[in-house]
């Protein structure tokens, strides 16, 4: 049997180190191309495994990018300069990975007749919702607010217009913001942020407690990548989903609840802001009534690990800037 080749583009980032395993336990095969720009210790002991390959290089490299699409079926697209902070530190190395660079990646794919290219985009593509009492979904206007997000949705653009009759058909997810643990820990995202500070017996200060975001756990994004590998093609070809799932829409007001349900004596101060141009509560029923996917751990378990790892030491300092995206 021709076991399916999957490449994977960032493979060894918070999402993608956990793709990758997800991959190789239900019988991929994997290669991964990463520049490593945080340190490869996330792919070690995948380099032990026969069904596993790692390339070290730049998704901009013609080269390297051409060479990795031999004998690929699919490639999962996750490589990027990731986050408002970190885009903003250099907006033309951004602007040159997240687009020049995804660009080079799927015209090597369509050259090599890979059969699907899976984007990872984001939801953060919405900016503030019009209508504060309704949901946006994929058909909803875009409201790019940073350079991260005007990246994402330029390149979603540029595959969304590529030619029907195209080998290698591309599927944009717009994931939410990402929780939980990975073998590249974040502590820079609200939900792992927040508990990592409050089970580490850190006063918080919030700023607008009142704006909404959707959040989904870092398994079930990865999750969701392979529901798209295995989709029939016509089911997701040409086309975007929300990743995540509608009653996981959060203010930030009520993550802290959350967590201070586990960590009862944790004390938070508010400090009002009434404006926040990242405001949004998202639909996900596309992905669900299209092909069925459904999350499968919510805020609170998330929550728990976070707790676990830091209170009883398994990551021995977790405000390390390794656990961050910009320094
Ligand atoms: N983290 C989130 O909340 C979130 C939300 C929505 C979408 N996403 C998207 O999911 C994807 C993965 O995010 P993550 O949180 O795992 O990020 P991450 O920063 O942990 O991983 C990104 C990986 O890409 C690699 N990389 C960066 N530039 C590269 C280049 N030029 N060539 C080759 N490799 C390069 C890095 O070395 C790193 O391993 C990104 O595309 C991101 O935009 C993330």
């Amino acid at each position: 049997m021709k076991h399916t080749k999957v490449l994977v583009t960032g493979g060894a980032g918070y999402i993608g180190s956990v793709l990758v395993r997800l991959l190789l336990e239900k019988g991929y095969y994997v290669k991964v191309l990463d520049n490593l720009s945080f340190g490869g210790e996330p792919l070690l002991d995948l380099l032990n495994n026969d069904h596993f390959e790692f390339i070290k290089g730049d998704i901009r490299d013609k080269n390297i990018v051409k060479d990795s699409m031999k004998d690929v079926d699919c490639i999962a697209h996750l490589a990027s300069i990731v986050g408002d902070p970190a885009c903003a530190v250099d907006p033309d190395l951004t602007r040159s990975v997240n687009i020049d660079g995804a660009i080079n990646l799927y015209e090597a794919a369509e050259a090599a007749g890979v059969k699907k290219f899976i984007f990872a985009s984001t939801c953060s593509n919405y900016g503030k919702m019009k209508d504060p009492n309704s949901f946006v979904d994929e058909n909803s206007e875009l409201a790019p607010v940073s350079l991260y997000a005007e990246t994402k949705v330029s390149f979603e653009k540029y595959l969304l217009g590529q030619p029907k009759d195209n080998k290698c058909e591309p599927t944009c997810l717009r994931f939410s913001t990402v929780y939980g643990l990975s073998l590249r820990p974040r502590f820079d995202l609200t939900v792992n942020e927040f508990s990592k500070d409050l089970a580490l017996g850190k006063e918080l200060i919030i700023f607008g407690e009142q704006f909404w975001r959707p959040y989904c756990h870092v398994v079930d994004l990865a999750r969701s990548v392979i529901a798209v590998i295995e989709a029939p093609s016509e089911k997701v070809a040409f086309d975007v989903f929300n990743v995540g799932d509608t009653k996981e829409n959060y203010q930030k007001q009520m993550i802290v609840e959350e967590i201070r349900k586990q960590l009862p004596g944790a004390t938070v101060k508010y400090v009002t802001k009434n404006e926040d141009p990242r405001d949004y509560r998202v639909s996900f029923d596309k992905i669900s009534s299209r092909i069925g996917f459904k999350i499968s751990k919510r805020v609170p378990d998330g929550i728990a690990q976070v707790i676990k790892v830091v209170s009883e030491g398994l990551i021995l300092n977790p405000d390390d800037s390794k656990y961050k995206n910009v320094q």
